[in-house]
């Protein structure tokens, strides 16, 4: 089956299909890229929910492509800043500017002592008929000064509960064996076997 991954984050893609290959390993699913179909499209994010937004998302590409589709809604939740930057993670200070993102928030927390935070992904599946979700959430923390270079946005400054390192000093398969982003994958591969496929 293919399924073409609604994103053009590179660093989203290879997560997904890193992360799939290991949790469905009969090659049931192989997933395609926009790119790989010509497809260069921007869906407006604009909506209150990482739902509404992974609908959106989900609908634009599919329409474009007509085949089934997955996508992703993702940010980080600061329990002090009352889940900001949520769904406005991608544009908090500047449109998908990941270093003055970052920025801003090690800014805002530099006097808190209540660094606890949570990455957030909502996964939205379309087949053309129907839309089913997939959450995944990973607790942690923000620290005090960005730390590693693997990954992107938020990265360097999240520290999951039980680790050391920050995301970003992670390798890419640490971080997709504990990411808010695995966690939802193992939903949705769970929801795709008992729709019918391995
Ligand atoms: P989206 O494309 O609207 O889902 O925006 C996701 C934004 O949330 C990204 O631009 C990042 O700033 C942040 N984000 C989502 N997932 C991750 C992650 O796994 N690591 C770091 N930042 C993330």
């Amino acid at each position: 089956m293919k399924i073409l991954v609604a994103t053009n984050n590179a660093h989203k893609i290879q997560e997904i299909c890193q992360t799939v290959a290991t949790l469905l390993p009969f090659d049931d699913i192989s997933f395609v890229q926009p790119l790989d179909l010509g497809i260069d499209i921007s869906p407006d994010e604009k909506y209150a929910t990482f739902e509404e937004n992974a609908y959106v998302k989900a609908l634009e590409f599919y329409n474009a492509a007509s085949m089934p589709v997955i996508a992703d809604d993702s940010g980080l939740e600061i329990e002090v800043l009352d889940g900001a930057p949520g769904v406005n993670s991608a544009r908090f200070a500047d449109a998908h500017n990941d270093e003055a993102n970052t920025r801003k928030v090690l800014q805002l927390l530099e006097k808190e002592d209540n660094r606890t935070a949570q990455f957030r992904t909502v996964i939205c599946y379309y087949d053309g008929v129907k839309a089913s979700y997939f959450n995944g959430i990973c607790r942690g923390r923000i620290i005090a000064e960005e730390r590693g270079s693997n990954g992107f946005g938020y990265d360097p400054i999240f520290v999951a509960d039980g680790y050391d390192v920050t995301f970003a000093e992670m390798s890419s398969a640490e971080k997709n064996a504990v990411s808010h982003r695995y966690r939802a994958l193992v939903e949705f591969c769970s929801g795709m076997k008992k729709m019918g496929l391995k």
